[in-house]
């Protein structure tokens, strides 16, 4: 029986890795991402960012709503081609700017 405990489901990273590389000293959501690619799956971190920010929290003893959340990019949430092909001009111009931002 496999027991491994999957933290970010998207990037199949487990508890053990991301503990790891915290104690190893990698104590933000920022680094975890870069180091281990926590929050880059297609969720952008939906799935995992609490729970990554539960274990630094846990490990360094910083309550979570002190902790950065990390950057986020958009879209924020997952859209298919053919939700951009039915945007207006407009839609796509607040779209563009939103990547901006
Ligand atoms: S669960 Fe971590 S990016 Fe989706």
């Amino acid at each position: 029986m496999n027991d491994k405990i999957f933290v970010c489901r998207c990037e199949e990273i487990t508890i053990e890795e991301l503990r790891m590389c915290i104690k190893a000293g990698f104590t933000s959501f920022n680094e975890l991402r870069k180091i281990l690619r926590v929050g880059m799956g297609p969720c952008q971190g939906r799935g995992c960012r609490e729970l990554v920010l539960k274990e630094i929290s846990k490990a360094t003893g910083v309550p979570v709503h002190f902790l950065s959340v990390g950057t986020f990019r958009p879209p924020s949430k997952p859209i298919s081609f053919g939700q951009i092909a039915k945007m207006n001009v407009c839609d796509v111009r607040i779209f563009e700017s939103q990547k901006n931002v």
